[in-house]
């Protein structure tokens, strides 16, 4: 995560300017915003003091809280002033190309040389944007949601040159202030705005045709989606006009199914907002429910197929984004992908090419299973795999699903031969903050014993691993988080991380192993310190306490981790694998076994051609090429 001292600039200071200046400061930055006029920056600063007003009135912050935030935020006419010294340049000015594009021309002469310049856009191409910008690897597509100093939403969008470090910049600077990233490619709608204008848009189709009323629209979109507000509803509070122009946008870019409906037109003409008033009738309920699930799956699976984003990263895009209790593909879950598929097919049938079943949710139905949805990302860079817990929502709070896929992905480390060193990470700024509170709540003593039993199963799978396996553990690492560290070789720490295990806050104790392996590591009177006191310790402390075996600057902690992997992935296999067990196998021995255990291991590695290799090429003068046997 960047420094708090990071400048940031914000350009543009009308809603989406206003919301994520304020978004910014309250998480410790200091930005510049800059617009046109004072009349304009008067209408932002007045818009933050609202919001900021409105979570003091909520108790959410205090009266200081508030008048820091405020005092982070400084608003001028001048862009020059407005982006020296800055790290980040954030334009939110509004959706029009020309005018975006004449801005970054002026931005490219004074902008300075290291710092990223993202756009703020739902619906323009990123990479046409900068496509005259002189340095586009530092530039990026940002989508806050609306609104964007609370929606946690982000959808970050690389063009065609921007480099791997601006996304890592963009995803880490989200996460840093208190939001959601999802990566998502360069296309018309990006991931969320793709399925969701056009639900929008099919709910008044659904009203146009006579199958429902809008509030039977509205009813059915609410018990499908958990949501509270109907797309009625929601299209009265965005602007039926933005709902309106969106469709267009997408009816250019894919054909006949996305182009608006003749009553979406017409409310937009008249400029009127929707009477959402009316009875429900549930005759019509069902019907309304297979188009809007129809519509949802159908896109969202194209989008999938088509690399926009992943499937996970879609439901997240519509749980955050847009407050859906359940993703599209969280949906055809449960609806059963032989009822999802039919929903998609019955619109295939009347819109034809363009609204096509994607091949992948049809190999699905046909062997009627769950379109796969991970917790775990497993990220193959042989020798290394790395094992990345991505829940960020929960800050990876371990779940039963969490622990399923956790498993599963170690099963795949172990089976892969190219896999020399597993590293267990995470796809956010925090590791792991416990099991899951709001899982666990509702357990018996009879679930909990089982939940406990998977849990010490999957952490016993990864400590017995015969290969090595750490873990690169950023932010938090508390509870089960810790105890799943623990399950590894050793920890490798931010110096930024939090590691600790408050269970008995919780009126529990650790569950997953934390009682014995942290006593193990650190002896009784640190663990029981840690344990019976509940309080966390940053890293610094872990290390002394011996917890964690090294820390590192947060932004090099993938980097160490890579490094640190791949040094031991240079090592004689076999000796690598024998040197773990000897470790792990005498520690609950008496010296005399322990000692035995590595005269009998160390026996063995002479017998391994690897041995030969490795004196041979040290004789020689030259790098050793083991080959494991
Ligand atoms: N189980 C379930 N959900 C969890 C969780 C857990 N262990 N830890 C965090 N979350 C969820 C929060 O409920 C929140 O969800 P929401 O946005 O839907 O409300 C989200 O993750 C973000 O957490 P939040 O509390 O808003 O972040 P924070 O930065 O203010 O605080 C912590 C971070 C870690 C201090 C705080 O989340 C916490 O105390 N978590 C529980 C830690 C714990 O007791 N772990 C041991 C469990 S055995």
């Amino acid at each position: 995560m960047p420094p708090k001292d990071t400048r940031i600039a914000v350009l543009g200071a009308g809603n989406m300017g206003s919301g994520i200046a304020q978004a910014f400061a309250t998480a410790g930055y200091r930005v510049a915003v800059r617009d046109l006029t004072d009349k304009e920056l008067q209408r932002g600063r007045d818009a933050v003091e609202r919001n900021l007003n409105r979570s003091l009135e909520r108790g959410r912050i205090d009266a200081d809280k508030k008048a820091q935030i405020l005092s982070r935020i400084e608003f001028t006419t001048d862009l020059t002033a407005a982006v020296a010294g800055t790290r980040l340049v954030v334009e939110a000015i509004f959706e029009d190309p020309k005018v975006k594009q004449a801005l970054f021309a002026e931005l490219a002469t004074v902008v300075p040389k290291e710092a990223i310049v993202a756009t703020n856009t739902s619906s323009l191409s990123v990479a046409k944007l900068f496509e005259e910008f002189p340095s586009p690897e530092r530039c990026a597509g940002l989508h806050f949601f609306f609104p964007a100093s609370v929606n946690k939403l982000v959808e970050v969008i690389p063009g065609p040159a921007t480099s791997p470090a601006t996304m890592e910049f963009l995803v880490s600077l989200c996460y840093g202030i208190r939001k959601i990233p999802i990566r998502v490619r360069d296309a018309p709608g990006f991931c969320v705005n793709r399925f969701f204008v056009p639900f929008l848009n099919e709910a008044s189709r659904l009203v146009e045709e006579g199958v429902a009323n809008i509030a039977t629209v509205e009813a059915a979109a609410n018990e499908l989606l958990g949501t509270k507000m109907g797309p009625f509803e929601l299209m009265n509070v965005t602007g039926v006009p933005i709902a309106f122009h969106s469709i267009t946008t997408l009816g250019n870019a894919f054909g006949e199914y996305y182009r608006p409906s003749r009553i979406l037109k017409e409310q937009f003409d008249r400029g009127e907002k929707w009477n959402t008033e009316g009875e429900v009738h549930p005759s019509a309920v069902d019907d309304v429910k297979a188009r809007l699930a129809g519509c949802v799956i159908g896109i969202a699976s194209r989008l999938v197929e088509e690399g926009v984003a992943t499937a996970e990263e879609t439901d997240r895009g519509a749980r955050i984004g847009l407050a859906w209790k359940k993703g599209p593909f969280e949906l055809l879950n449960s609806l059963g992908s032989i009822s999802g598929y039919e929903h998609v097919d019955k619109l295939h049938r009347r819109w034809g090419v363009t609204f096509p079943v994607s091949p992948r949710l049809a190999e699905i139905a046909i062997s009627n299973e769950n379109w796969p949805l991970s917790t775990v990302r497993y990220d193959k860079e042989a020798p290394i795999a790395w094992v990345l817990l991505d829940r960020p929502e929960a800050l990876n709070a371990l779940n039963s699903s969490v622990l399923k896929d956790l498993a599963h992905a170690v099963t795949q480390a172990a089976a892969d031969p190219e896999i020399r060193v597993v590293v267990l990470s995470s796809t956010s700024g925090n590791f792991a903050a416990g099991a899951d509170i709001a899982e666990m709540v509702k357990k018996t003593p009879a679930d909990s014993l089982a939940y406990t039993t998977t849990g010490h199963a999957v952490l016993r799978q990864i400590e017995t691993l015969d290969k090595p396996v750490f873990a690169a553990v950023d932010g938090y690492a508390l509870g089960g988080g810790l105890e799943l560290a623990l399950s590894a070789d050793f920890i490798l720490a931010s110096e930024e991380a939090t590691l600790g295990l408050p269970e008995v806050s919780l009126g529990i104790i650790p569950g997953f192993g934390g009682t014995q392996r942290l006593t193990r590591l650190v002896g009784p009177a640190r663990a029981k310190m840690m344990i019976l006191s509940g309080n966390p310790v940053k890293a610094p402390e872990a290390y002394d306490l011996g917890i964690a075996a090294r820390i590192v600057p947060a932004e090099r902690l993938r980097e160490e981790a890579r490094n640190l992997a791949l040094t031991i992935a240079s090592r004689a296999p076999i000796a690598v694998k024998l040197a773990k067990q000897a470790v792990d196998g005498g520690r609950e021995a008496s010296l005399p076994s322990g000692l035995a255990l590595e005269r009998q291991l160390a026996t063995y590695t002479f017998t391994t051609a690897d041995l030969r290799e490795g004196m041979t090429a040290y004789l020689e003068k030259r790098k050793p090429k083991f080959q494991g046997a």
